[in-house]
């Protein structure tokens, strides 16, 4: 799984809201798993409303700022583990609820099965999993610039090349749950703002920019994209910034199931 580090930057910002949908799920004397927590933010706002929250990430750096998260933010309930998701480093139920938050999409298959078979085994009987993935299908943008299409068109012929399964992951995730042994109970979609004023449009573009400049020469090593177009591409995100009405907000499919 690639480790994508303008997401992580990005969910920084915006710890709460990634996880509301799953809050009314969650209770004061509940044992939360955050798998693939990143740099700690939804944990930490996980960790205010149950007993105690723990997040494991498998890169090590992703662990040292979670943990200088936990240490500046005055929390008890709040613990980072660096371990790999697909193998836990906890026994059988143990935690009442787990959560992936922009994780899962980029596993094949097999990990994906492992993954959540270790979710599984963590979670207690009757406890709950959520979930949160993007799908590109649900993306919203304005004004549709040729460049800014172009960039989306080079993001798409990546992840046709690479996962095409992640480009609608989000809407999958009922099905994916339930061929795994989970009972789906409750689903919803919501959107990342990329675009509520100028300045986080030109955080947006600085995404946009990072993500394009660190992808291209792949894209252009394996035949996928010229020079030129990622060029065109770059300069199509530049004008879509200085559009003071520009609009794009990215869909992000939200599920909750238990273990029975
Ligand atoms: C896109 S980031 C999302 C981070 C966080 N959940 C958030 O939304 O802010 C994906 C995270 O999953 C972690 N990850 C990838 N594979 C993993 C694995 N096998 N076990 C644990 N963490 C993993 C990455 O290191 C990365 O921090």
């Amino acid at each position: 799984m690639r480790h994508d580090s303008s997401i992580v930057e990005f969910q920084r910002k915006r710890g709460g809201d990634s996880a509301a949908f799953f809050v009314p799920f969650l209770a004061s004397d509940m044992i939360l798993l955050d798998a693939g927590c990143g740099p700690g933010t939804i944990t930490a706002a996980l960790a205010g409303i149950v007993g105690t929250a723990v997040g494991v990430d498998i890169e090590p750096h992703a662990i040292v700022a979670a943990d200088r998260l936990a240490s500046t933010s005055g929390l008890t309930n709040l613990a980072f583990v660096e371990a790999d998701m697909t193998a836990l480093p906890f026994g059988d139920e143990t935690f009442d609820a787990v959560f992936f938050h922009a994780v899962l999409y980029h596993q094949d298959g097999a990990a994906l099965t492992r993954t959540l078979a270790e979710a599984r085994r963590v979670l207690k009987p009757g406890g709950v999993i959520g979930t949160r993935d993007a799908d590109v299908g649900g993306n919203i943008l304005h004004p549709e610039l040729d460049g800014v299409r172009l960039a989306l068109d080079l993001w798409q012929r990546w992840y046709e090349h690479d996962d095409p399964e992640a480009l609608l992951f989000g809407r999958r995730q009922s099905s994916l749950l339930r061929a795994r042994g989970f009972t789906p109970i409750w689903s919803s979609a919501g959107y990342v703002n990329h675009s509520a004023d100028a300045t986080s449009r030109s955080e947006a573009v600085a995404d946009a920019r990072r993500s394009l400049l660190g992808l291209g020469p792949q894209l252009v090593s394996k035949g996928l994209a010229t020079d030129g177009e990622i060029q065109a591409a770059l300069a199509g995100w530049d004008a879509w910034g200085a559009d003071p009405d520009a609009v794009y907000f990215r869909c992000r499919c939200e599920c909750v199931a238990r273990k029975d």
